[in-house]
């Protein structure tokens, strides 16, 4: 394939989606200034779609063979918009092992067949590059991959899923019902084609590990990490957190401390109102890094949707066409071995910190006395409390403790055994505070 000065860089995508157009549009509308950045042109020689009778935007050459697209020598770069894990990642495969560079947005594919398809890439010679995958628009691939490849990074917790964040921004701001909230991620184009993914805070885990490699070079996947999405919340929480000066986040934490094990984890959680995340609303994300020389950095912006999305991409277009003028490839670390290695992980439930826990319980003598009983024998320290009388159509009365810092296995521990009592009316729910800085003030 042509590497060295050339006027003209082509390109192929594969999927011509929500993110897909929006890629599509940027490089129409922008040609002129990539081209005066680039010193050549880029050009989208063929769109690979399931349906060609589609209306398509003009000038655009769509087909549904893969054939025509790595049958093309002028194809350079293969910018996979497909999404899933099958026909993605063989086109993947294949552009790799054709020599071009490869640009994806498939988060889903890179933290299941990641290794795979950097270390093929690092044998072939080519880029794999991977902006659009995490938090959309937000420039935190290039940051911990150039900016902060200096810096030693202690933790990385993020808003990193624009559907659950407008959901939960929805719900409790406006009282919006779930379901309408859902669909307006969806008309949106936040959600994904299933997006059980979102909700379940799968999306946010497999985001979460791609970062996590590279601020720690720690090797990760979905499955190794504690992960609960937002289904179980309900509108009681969202009241109590703001009575309280709270705001529920669905947040993806991974942090290590010096010489420690990594702990990575995807869960709602209680916001202090004042910390920078409780801001982060709608189809917004953010990441919060914590590391040794810069301090505290917080990097905000549109998280998902077509044109935040397809301009990652683009940049990563961009930047796939730089080393193909430089004659050059892999400057940029791949995330596989010998970058990547095994870490200790926190053991589920080792976390020790500070928990909101909602009991729906019986209005009867000793039912009060009893739960602060089990807490105190398991070594939980109950920092606040409030009980209300149940309303009209409630199973029961609400008692509302927020904990000290506490061990997750003791608090655990206790809500099991007060969940068993015949006075618990439903089972009860655990939501963890994160006001630690940086998410919380500097104490
Ligand atoms: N479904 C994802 C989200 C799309 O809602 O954030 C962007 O990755």
């Amino acid at each position: 394939m042509a590497r060295g000065r050339q006027e003209e860089i082509g390109i192929a995508l594969l999927g011509l989606g929500n993110v897909g157009l929006g890629t599509f549009r940027i490089l129409e509308a922008h040609a002129k200034d990539i081209e005066r950045r680039l010193g050549a042109r880029v050009r989208v020689l063929h769109a690979l779609v399931k349906d060609a009778q589609k209306s398509r935007p003009k000038g655009l050459d769509v087909t549904t063979d893969p054939e025509v697209i790595f049958g093309d020598p002028a194809v350079q770069i293969v910018v996979e918009l497909i999404g899933g894990t099958t026909v993605a990642r063989e086109l993947c495969l294949r552009a790799i092992n054709t020599g071009r560079h490869v640009v994806t947005a498939n988060k889903a594919l890179l933290a299941t067949h990641g290794e795979e398809l950097f270390g093929r890439a690092q044998a072939a010679g080519v880029d794999l590059l991977f902006e659009g995958a995490v938090c959309g628009g937000i420039p935190i691939i290039r940051t911990l991959r150039e900016a902060l490849a200096s810096d030693r990074i202690e933790a990385v917790i993020g808003i990193v899923n624009g559907t659950t964040n407008l959901i939960l921004s929805a719900m409790a701001e406006e009282g919006s019902t779930y379901g309408a909230a859902l669909a307006r991620a969806q008309a949106a184009g936040f959600a994904e084609a299933d997006p059980t993914l979102d909700v379940s805070g799968m999306d946010a885990a497999q985001k979460l590990c791609l970062l996590a490699q590279l601020a720690f070079t720690a090797r990760l996947f979905p499955a190794q990490i504690s992960v609960e999405g937002i289904l179980g919340l309900e509108p009681a929480d969202f009241s109590l957190a703001h009575e309280f000066g709270y705001v529920v986040k669905l947040l993806a934490i991974a942090r290590r401390p010096p010489g420690g094990p990594l702990d990575a984890r995807v869960h709602p959680a209680f916001v202090p109102r004042q910390s920078p995340l409780a801001e982060v609303r709608g189809g917004f994300n953010a990441v919060l890094l914590q590391s040794a020389a810069l301090g505290p950095s917080l990097f905000y912006g549109q998280g998902a949707g077509a044109m935040p999305t397809g301009s990652a991409v683009v940049s990563d277009v961009i930047d796939a066409c730089r080393d193909l003028l430089a004659g050059v490839a892999g400057r940029l670390p791949m995330l596989c071995a010998p970058n990547l290695a095994d870490v200790a992980l926190s053991p589920p439930g080792a976390r020790q910190g500070r928990v909101y826990l909602r009991f729906t319980v019986s209005d009867a003598p000793g039912v009060l006395g009893r739960i602060a009983g089990v807490l105190g024998d398991k070594g939980v320290s109950i920092a606040s409390v409030l009980q209300r009388q149940p309303k009209a159509g409630e199973p029961g009365a609400t008692v509302v403790v927020f904990t000290h810092v506490a061990k997750e296995t003791d608090v655990r521990a206790a809500v099991a055994e007060v969940d068993a009592f015949a006075s618990t009316r439903a089972p009860t729910r655990f939501i963890r505070i994160e006001d630690e800085p940086p998410i919380g003030p500097a104490r």
